[in-house]
């Protein structure tokens, strides 16, 4: 597959279509918000140079970024081999999306949802060919992680699967591990209790801010704390997920903590708004 459709460009859409492009796919992003792509365009290109000026990428950044189109035309995929969407991570949305896409896409074209949380059935239902539905959740920042979870609902044709594994594989250059069809995953159930437990612990007045995410990184060798990684997330997905999670688990190590829903309510969302448990305004 080397014809690549991105619906949605915030950081992972925009990560995805930037991985894409460097495999050599000819890719089409698409987002209903004009400045949502322009802003993709200056994040790609930043993107792409450092990577180019690290010596991570076989070509010059004009020759990746020559391969990638922008627009807010969703019939621009009508000749797409897989589509990836990277829409915002609510169900009804998601769900819309994929009926519009029904109506653009080839009959034979891969819908990939980059869910971090919702049951890839449970967006696959809505399409009128579910068994070329299936998940591949990429990681923040998408360029840099290696991983993608490829999640087959009991819908999916298998043969759907294998394929987007190997494009993940040998045109993304990603690792890519199986994980089954609820939420969180392997990598989300496991990671979010220990990202919320970190807000429950400055919730509750265990350590500042600063403490907490040092004790994570010089005590466990993580790359970094786990309120500033909750930052790079972004709160607001931080609570759809973490909502998304409990409801399907109902533990309460899934619940979200008052303190995330009342910056997620002051429209302190993390690094994209300028604050979020830290301060970003002088690095906009
Ligand atoms: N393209 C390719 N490579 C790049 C690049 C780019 N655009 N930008 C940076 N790199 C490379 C650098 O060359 C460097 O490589 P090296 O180790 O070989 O020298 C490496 O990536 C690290 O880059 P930097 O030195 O610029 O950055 P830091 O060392 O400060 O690391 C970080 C930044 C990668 C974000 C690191 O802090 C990290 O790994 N943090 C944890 C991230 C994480 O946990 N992500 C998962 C989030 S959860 C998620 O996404 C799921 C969702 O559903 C919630």
């Amino acid at each position: 597959m080397e014809r690549l459709g991105v619906v949605g460009c915030g950081v992972m859409g925009a990560g995805i279509a930037e991985v894409g492009a460097r495999g050599g796919c000819d890719v089409i992003v698409v987002d209903a918000v004009e400045e949502a792509l322009d802003r993709a365009r200056v994040r790609m290109a930043a993107s792409v140079e450092k990577a180019v000026a690290a010596g991570k990428a076989a070509e010059s950044a004009d020759a990746i970024l020559g391969r990638v189109t922008f627009t807010t035309d969703l019939s621009a995929l009508a000749d797409r081999e897989i589509v990836i969407e990277a829409i915002r991570e609510a169900v009804d949305d998601k769900v819309e999306l994929v009926t519009r896409l029904d109506t653009v896409i080839p009959d034979s074209a891969i819908i990939a949802t980059n869910t971090s949380s919702i049951p890839v059935a449970r967006i696959a239902a809505a399409s009128v060919r579910p068994e070329r539905v299936l998940g591949t959740h990429f990681f923040n920042p998408v360029p840099v992680m290696p991983l993608v979870e490829v999640v087959a609902s009991v819908q999916t044709d298998p043969d759907v699967a294998d394929r987007t594994q190997a494009f993940c594989e040998d045109v993304l250059g990603k690792k890519v591990i199986r994980a089954d069809d609820r939420s969180g995953f392997v990598v989300n159930a496991i990671l979010v209790p220990y990202l919320l437990s970190a807000i429950r612990s400055l919730q509750n007045g265990v350590a500042t801010r600063e403490d907490i995410d040092e004790g994570m990184v010089a005590g466990c060798g993580m790359p970094m704390g786990p309120l500033r990684l909750c930052d790079m997330v972004g709160l607001d997905t931080m609570l759809l997920v973490s909502e998304s999670l409990y409801a399907e688990h109902l533990e309460a190590a899934f619940a979200p903590p008052a303190l995330l829903r009342r910056h997620v309510e002051a429209g302190l969302l993390g690094r994209k708004s300028g604050r979020g448990f830290y301060d970003y305004s002088d690095q906009q």
